[in-house]
């Protein structure tokens, strides 16, 4: 089996809103490849779709699912008088981000529906009610240290033995971006022993959980 994505479909995520680079993208459907034959995919933080297009395209190719959970409404760096605002996904009548209709659009040009299920809501909501045991789980949510650190506590223990937890926006040097997701996400998931470092690029870390069972607390 290749794993190269369709070009159509390689066409519509690098054309799509969004936080993914092109060669993190690739590594994203290579991963999702693999793991989707074993069960579903789970990601926190979707925003218009991008790195769903990336999920999703592999999800099509093995027959998977993947899941997305975002409230549509932004992180903070989203909002207005932040870096990454985008005034075009703002709903006038609430004065809020709303990305849901873009998310919804660019999974729909990319024939995805049938694999990529949009979740709407808060993701530590959401986490609180999960129980399903997850083969991969990519975690590009909020970037503050509350937000990442519920991430982790929240999701990471539903990854099942072999299963990967990608984290988007690693940054161990402070000088190359914030240090949310690696100091709350990637160091924790490390020091408790249950996940080892299989691949790197760019910012994002891909990590196999070697001990435990989904559902399982980590230390
Ligand atoms: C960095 S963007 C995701 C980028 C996306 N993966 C891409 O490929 O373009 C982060 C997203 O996380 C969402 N988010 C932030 N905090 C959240 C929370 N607590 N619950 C649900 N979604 C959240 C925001 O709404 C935003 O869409």
């Amino acid at each position: 089996m290749t794993d190269t994505m369709p070009s159509d479909l390689l066409d519509l995520a690098r054309a799509a809103k969004g936080f993914m680079p092109a060669d993190e993208g690739d590594l994203l459907f290579r991963i999702a490849l693999e793991r989707l034959p074993h069960g579903p995919g789970l990601e926190v933080g979707t925003y218009c779709g991008k790195s769903g297009i990336y999920l999703g395209a592999a999800a099509q190719r093995v027959g998977g699912t993947v899941f997305t959970v975002d409230h549509h409404r932004g992180s903070e760096e989203n909002q207005a008088g932040w870096e990454h605002h985008d005034a075009s996904v703002v709903d006038p009548e609430f004065g809020l981000m709303d990305t849901l209709g873009q998310f919804r659009k660019n999974i729909a040009r990319a024939g995805l529906e049938d694999h990529v299920v949009a979740v709407v809501g808060r993701s530590s909501t959401v986490a609180a009610h999960w129980r399903t045991p997850l083969s991969l789980l990519f975690i590009d949510g909020g970037h503050g240290e509350e937000p990442a650190r519920a991430d982790f506590q929240g999701w990471a223990h539903w990854v099942g033995t072999g299963g990967y937890l990608a984290i988007h926006d690693v940054f161990p040097d402070p000088a190359d971006g914030g240090r949310p997701p690696y100091e709350q996400i990637y160091l924790p998931a490390l020091a408790g022993g249950a996940f080892t470092e299989i691949e790197v690029v760019g910012s994002l870390r891909v990590l196999r959980r070697v001990s435990g069972a989904a559902g399982d607390p980590l230390r």
